[in-house]
């Protein structure tokens, strides 16, 4: 039987599915092991099955014992490991694509709606039963007939599109590269930000981070945005520069923001918190029973497939 860590607790369906299957190392305290304790605690172990919040950086992979094959990542997203130190040394890196698309891609509507039509202002009011009912209250953004700009029209980005557009959104796009009809479903392809961010009047940020995409939201790039739009993450943190945006949302370039992802979480910048028209959750979007079930069951057997055939559909590196 493979020996496998798991280094953040599961649900318990998972864990007991991962038992059957393999010789399991759990984090029964669920505590967020340092790079030295899970160094240590892999030791022996011929996988490790990690979650976002673990940092597998450079140093943490070459520190690894050699009996490491695969590392089974717990999300879709895998910028937080170095896929080329683990490559370097034969270490397969693997994600959990499409089960958490339809999860996501709810709560990047829940951005939307909630950044555009005002929802921190107005549960805050509610829970202190300090409104009054008036013809200009609370007064926010409608959605039908809006612009809604998507920033990576993978899966998460085309769900959202679908949803966007029985909204009565217009839909835009940039990608890497232009989808077919069938999955672009009218929306209209721009093949550069600029072009896409000028007609966005609201933005869905849902493209992976890598070196390309790191705070390709910045000082430059908002003032491409037609003033008083509204800008949404439900992707990384690492893509937006929280200072200038910050500052846009200030000077009212910006009307809004929905956020739902943050550099160095569970961290985030505190000069979000101090303007109300800022939305925040914290890292919400695939947090459903099911698709934490499917999400984790799929990494256990991304690992399982590796070791019977020596490859895995969802490796990434
Ligand atoms: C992912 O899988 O990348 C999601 O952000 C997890 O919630």
């Amino acid at each position: 039987m493979k020996k496998i860590l798991i280094t953040r607790k599961l649900l318990k369906e998972s864990e007991e599915k991962a038992s059957k299957i393999f010789d399991v190392k759990f984090n029964s305290n669920d505590e967020l092991y340092s790079q030295s304790k899970l160094i240590e605690s892999s030791e022996g172990y011929d996988a490790i099955l990690t979650s976002l919040t673990d940092k597998m950086d450079k140093e943490t992979i070459n520190k690894l014992p050699d009996s490491i094959k695969v590392i089974s990542n717990f999300a879709v997203g895998f910028g937080n490991i170095d896929l080329e130190s683990a490559k370097k040394r034969r270490i397969a890196v693997t994600n959990t694509p499409e089960v958490l698309s339809d999860a996501t891609a709810e709560i990047g509507i829940l951005l939307i709606l909630g950044a555009c039509r005002r929802v921190p202002e107005g549960i805050q009011s509610a829970k202190e039963s300090n409104w009054k009912w008036s013809a200009d209250y609370l007064i926010g953004k409608q959605l039908t007939g809006a612009r809604l700009g998507i920033l990576g029209m993978g899966r998460i980005g085309q769900k959202i599109a679908k949803i966007a557009k029985a909204l009565g959104m217009v839909i835009h796009y940039h990608n890497r590269s232009k989808l077919g009809e069938e999955k672009e479903q009218g929306a209209i392809y721009h093949d550069n930000l600029k072009s896409l961010f000028s007609v966005s009047d609201v933005l869905s940020i849902c493209c992976p981070a890598t070196k390309e995409t790191e705070n390709l939201i910045n000082k430059e790039t908002l003032e491409y945005f037609p003033t008083g739009a509204v800008i949404t993450n439900v992707a990384r943190g690492d893509i937006v520069d929280d200072e200038a945006l910050i500052d846009a949302l200030n000077r009212r370039k910006i009307y809004a923001a929905g956020l739902d992802v943050y550099k160095g979480e569970p961290n985030l910048n505190i000069g979000y918190l101090k303007i109300k028209s800022v939305f925040v959750l914290p890292h919400l979007g695939s947090a459903t029973k099911y698709t934490r079930t499917a999400m984790a069951n799929l990494a256990i057997d991304n690992i399982d497939e590796f070791f019977k055939t020596g490859n895995c559909r969802n490796k990434v590196n």
